[in-house]
């Protein structure tokens, strides 16, 4: 029998050979499995002509598009592909002030078209305040595309660090407020064929570590999603919609998984790097996959990216160090960005712009 001293050392080594064994075994697995789904990949971000699905589908006479987050970023680049394509929208935005350049922008382009403001605080919301504000703006308003996109970071530090009023706004912006803003157009506003475009985050599928609160809200977005469209697929009793949210409506929820594009959120300015594309293009990628109603990445190589993670195991600690390894090189871009957008430099279509550079 061995001696006790040495029953640890055995059972390390054990468990280091099963670990071994184990980690080749799943990737070996996961990669097979990849295989399997790579025509559903390529039908996701080659085959699939989600602009055609959206213009034949949702893109009926008098209908609007509602984008939430719509004065910056990738909110602002899809009013942007969306008024290029004959689209009517309701622009959200935090306030009149912050919505009019974009609205009068708009106005002025696509005169034959109708752009209306939504202004109301995403993180100061109240209850029935978003029904409230589309029966004013304009009663009986049939929206067929819902762009659930405003979201927000808080800044990255410590999370003791941060104050209560942070991550109250922070779930507030990333939660409750998509979460009411879908509520209030099942009631009553959506048209009878109606897509929900959800802005997730790889946040809720990898760990960004300077972000609890913002990865969290993500991962709530995403359960958000996938229960809702388990509810509007189960015909239960349980599940009945009040009257006012027709029964004949045909909600397709398509939340969308989002890896690094240039914004205010990531402003990253290097180009050449095929992970990093700016908000015009993520929103065409987007609305290619209008149509396929289930929870897709918007852009192929942020799949790749995700895939380089997902495929290891939780156990044994590699899937914890290819996200950190991954992570580290974006966070030192990130904050190099921050630094210049608190110098005075502002995001512009996807490019950090200096102060005074003329934009
Ligand atoms: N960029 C990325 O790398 C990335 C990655 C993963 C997921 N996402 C997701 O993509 C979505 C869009 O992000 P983005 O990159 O375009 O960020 P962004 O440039 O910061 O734009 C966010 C939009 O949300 C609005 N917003 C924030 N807080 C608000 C509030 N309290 N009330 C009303 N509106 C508010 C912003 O308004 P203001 O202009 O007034 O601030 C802006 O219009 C978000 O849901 C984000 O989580 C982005």
């Amino acid at each position: 029998m061995a001696p006790s001293s040495t029953l640890p050392y055995i059972t390390s080594h054990i468990y280091t050979v099963y670990l071994l064994f184990s980690t080749t075994l799943h990737l070996f697995l996961q990669i097979f499995l990849s295989l399997l789904s790579l025509p559903a990949t390529l039908n996701t971000h080659l085959l699939h002509n989600g602009a055609r699905y959206l213009e034949e589908h949702y893109h009926t006479p008098n209908a609007f598009a509602l984008i939430t987050g719509a004065t910056d970023g990738i909110g602002r680049a899809f009013a942007l592909e969306l008024a290029e394509r004959g689209w009517n929208i309701i622009l959200h935005g935090r306030t009149q002030a912050r919505i009019k350049p974009l609205l009068e922008h708009l106005r002025q382009k696509y005169p034959r078209q109708t752009f209306l403001p939504l202004p109301i605080d995403a993180a100061n919301v109240r209850a029935g305040g978003i029904s409230q504000a589309l029966q004013e703006l304009v009663p009986g308003v049939c929206v067929t595309l819902l762009i659930n996109n405003a979201g927000a970071l808080p800044p990255v530090r410590a999370f003791s660090g941060l104050s209560d009023e942070e991550v109250i706004d922070n779930v507030a912006v990333n939660v409750t407020f998509g979460a009411l803003v879908v509520k209030a157009l099942m009631n009553g506003w959506f048209g009878r064929r109606a897509c929900v475009l959800g802005m997730g985050s790889v946040g809720a599928v990898m760990t960004l570590p300077g972000t609890p609160t913002y990865s969290g809200s993500k991962s709530f977005t995403r359960k958000f999603y996938a229960c809702l469209r388990t509810q509007l697929s189960s015909p239960h009793p349980a599940f009945a919609t009040p009257a006012s949210s027709s029964p004949s409506t045909q909600l397709e929820i398509l939340p969308i998984l989002v890896g690094g594009v240039r914004t205010k959120m990531t402003p990253i300015s290097e180009d050449g790097n095929i992970f990093f594309l700016t908000p015009q293009a993520f929103a065409r990628h987007a609305l290619a996959k209008v149509g396929l109603g289930r929870e897709v990445y918007g852009y192929f190589w942020h799949e790749v990216q995700m895939w380089c993670i997902t495929i290891w195991p939780e156990e044994g600690g590699m899937r914890g160090w290819v996200n950190k390894a991954m992570m580290r090189g974006v966070e030192k871009l990130r904050a190099e960005g921050w630094r210049r957008l608190s110098d005075g430099a502002r995001m512009v279509d996807g490019r950090l712009v200096e102060r005074g550079d003329g934009h």
